[in-house]
């Protein structure tokens, strides 16, 4: 039997995603593109700005040390054999890390304002896959259980991940500006 919320969803999923992520990204280009063409001319690419790190709330350095780990810890289990003791404590740690990444992004705000962004769709989408893809691993559901945890790594990590190198933002001054 599959279970009907992966066996289905996923190439609407992906295509969803894919319609998100360009759709975020030009809208993003409409609105601030000239801006951060200039921000762009003017980086000053260096390493990470530590003191503006020590200077954010908890809740962001919280989210930026987890999602950082969660991005490495997740490339070395899809590079590494599967289904090993080393992928399932690995696994454990990843999904421990990204339920922070996600979690702690609820209580962070800023790009609309003081309210939640198109980024938070992100978020839920995480909190609500990641144990569907646990529990899908531990009933032995092995291709549902990949999709899903590949799905949550490109789609939430790397995507929400780049995002954040944009021009304006904290990672971006914490490496650029
Ligand atoms: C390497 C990966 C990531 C890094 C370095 C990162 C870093 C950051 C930083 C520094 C902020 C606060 C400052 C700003 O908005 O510029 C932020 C906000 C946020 N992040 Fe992340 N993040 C990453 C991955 C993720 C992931 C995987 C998710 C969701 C699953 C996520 C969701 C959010 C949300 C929703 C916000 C609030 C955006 C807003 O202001 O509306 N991030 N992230």
């Amino acid at each position: 039997m599959t279970f009907a919320p992966f066996s289905r969803v996923p190439p609407a999923s992906r295509l969803a995603g894919t319609v998100l992520t360009v759709a975020a990204g030009l809208t993003a280009i409409v609105l601030f593109g000239p801006q951060m063409l200039r921000m762009v001319a003017h980086a000053t690419p260096h390493g990470p700005d530590i003191p503006l790190f020590l200077k954010q709330p908890t809740v962001i350095q919280a989210h930026i040390l987890a999602a950082v780990a969660s991005v490495l810890v997740g490339a070395v289990i899809l590079a590494a054999r599967k289904g090993r003791t080393f992928h399932r404590t690995m696994g454990w740690v990843w999904a421990s890390l990204m339920a922070v990444t996600a979690g702690s992004s609820l209580f962070i705000v800023g790009l609309n304002g003081d309210y939640w962004s198109l980024i938070h769709l992100l978020s839920g989408w995480t909190l609500v896959t990641l144990p569907l893809a646990v529990w899908a691993a531990r009933r032995h559901k092995v291709d549902i259980h990949k999709r899903a945890m590949t799905g949550i790594f490109w789609g939430a990590s790397i995507v929400a991940g780049a995002f954040t190198f944009l021009p304006g933002r904290l990672m971006w001054t914490m490496f650029m500006g």
